[in-house]
């Protein structure tokens, strides 16, 4: 077929296969830690309206986009978009996603970490008796230790690079499509429980019912960041994912999916958050401990909570691992491919300089260099705010621009509509949004951002 690169890899087994890897690799610790103490720290419903609207028309054509360019191209997302725009720049894109899968696994490696401690608290029944107040004391002597924290940290990182060795299809694909609906029972199970707790609406309200007066521009770039982050976009895993679908697929609709379903549950993780938090007198805006003192507060209240509070944990483990693997992905797939080396010893390279920043990370976040600033951030909230809320953006943006308006027009149908042989009768406004929604959306919002513009 013209146009398309010829390289003959290892692919996705099936259309569940696919939506399930992609799905794993959105659906994570964005969805459960992340956007509930982003949503509390930021207000409220505003921000969750704000996030709607960037999944929508900014985080699905993103999605769609990246898809395209990854089938094309056949190949990681530098090689990708040096297949597709030989000796040009394009390829920078790719590079900036490699360098923010980096930066966004040490820190997410650091949270995956915790939720092994928390596991193993379950176990030991280590949240018995506790209550909110000192289930945060609990949190912040676990953060603040100079090394519990780094051995679960290793130990995830070193779990991740194992599964990325086996490969996609006996890696990856096979754990994910077993794991996920599994959480999705659970996440039920803890909404129940939330919110039938007296004093539940509050929680309620508080997530759904905005209030604009606390939106501002950091919160609206907030929003944006959290849409990319959460739907693992910007960066080239859905580009990497995309180079393993099978030509049969249909991109557009596989696109909505995973988006529908990444939504679904961040808005399930508040509903079983808020309420108990409002229910308990936890500071909704206290940050990253958010989840791991609420969720044990809410066991606590729960007949079978002990045996709950493990599975959740371990579900929440493998949300977060799955999630990591497609960050590693990125990376593998760039220098196996790129360099010709092995992805056994592309996966440990690059695994070893994670765990170096991740530790630095972690040692940033209430250890020994909790106090090291830069530009008023220390090591971890400069990769976050960076990584996500900067250069996932910023990646977008050129992916949506590349493909609406370089890849050719040609090119872009064909991939979307496998040749011709899909109807795909949302072409021409899934190409609107591309060309124009998204570019257009992000730009405004960091406009406004930067004070050029003012809403
Ligand atoms: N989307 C993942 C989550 O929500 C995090 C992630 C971001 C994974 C970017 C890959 C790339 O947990």
């Amino acid at each position: 077929m013209a146009g398309v690169s010829p390289n003959k890899r290892d692919n996705f087994g099936s259309k569940f296969g696919v939506i399930a890897a992609a799905a794993g690799s959105a659906v994570g610790l964005g969805n459960i830690w992340k956007f509930p103490y982003e949503l509390g720290n930021n207000g409220g419903g505003a921000f969750l309206v704000f996030y709607l609207i960037f999944v929508a028309m900014i985080g699905i054509p993103v999605m769609i986009a990246e898809f395209t360019i990854g089938r094309n191209g056949q190949k990681n997302p530098i090689g990708s978009f040096k297949f597709i725009k030989p000796g040009k720049p394009w390829f920078l894109v790719g590079v900036m996603g490699v360098g923010a899968a980096f930066m966004i696994f040490a820190f997410y490696g650091s949270v995956a970490g915790w939720t092994l401690e928390y596991l193993f608290q379950s176990f030991k029944g280590g949240f018995e008796g506790k209550n909110p107040d000192e289930l945060n004391s609990m949190f912040t002597t676990f953060v603040e230790d100079p090394i519990r924290p780094i051995v679960w940290q290793v130990l995830f990182v070193i779990l991740t690079t194992s599964v990325v060795i086996a490969g996609v299809k006996n890696g990856i694909e096979k754990y994910t499509k077993i794991l996920m609906p599994v959480l999705v029972v659970i996440i039920l199970i803890l909404v129940v429980r939330s919110v039938t707790l007296p004093g539940a609406g509050e929680g309620l309200k508080f997530l759904f019912k905005p209030d604009f007066s606390k939106i501002n521009a950091t919160v609206i770039l907030s929003a944006l960041g959290q849409a990319f982050f959460s739907l693992s976009l910007g960066m080239g895993t859905i580009i990497t994912y995309g180079s393993y679908i099978n030509r049969n697929n249909n991109l557009g609709t596989t696109a909505i999916q995973v988006s529908i379903a990444d939504t679904l549950i961040a808005i399930l993780a508040g509903v079983a958050i808020f309420p108990a938090v409002f229910a308990f007198g936890i500071n909704p805006s206290q940050g990253e401990g958010l989840i791991f003192v609420t969720i044990p507060t809410i066991f606590e209240q729960m007949p079978g909570g002990y045996f709950f509070s493990i599975l959740f944990f371990i579900l929440l483990a493998v949300a977060a691992l799955t999630s990591t693997i497609s960050l590693l992905e990125v990376i593998v797939s760039y220098f196996s491919e790129e360099y010709k080396i092995s992805r056994k010893k592309a996966a440990l390279i690059s695994s070893s300089i994670i765990l170096v920043l991740g530790i630095l990370c972690t040692m940033s976040n209430g250890g020994v260099l909790k106090d090291f600033k830069i530009f008023g951030y220390n090591i971890w909230g400069l990769l976050e705010f960076t990584s996500a809320d900067i250069l996932l953006p910023l990646g977008g943006f050129f992916i949506v621009i590349f493909v609406g308006f370089f890849m050719g027009k040609k090119r872009v149908t064909d991939e979307l509509t496998n040749n011709g042989t899909l109807k795909a009768k949302l072409l021409p406004v899934a190409l609107f949004l591309i060309r124009f929604v998204a570019p257009v959306g992000i730009a405004l919002v960091f406009l406004n951002v930067i004070g050029l513009l003012k809403f």
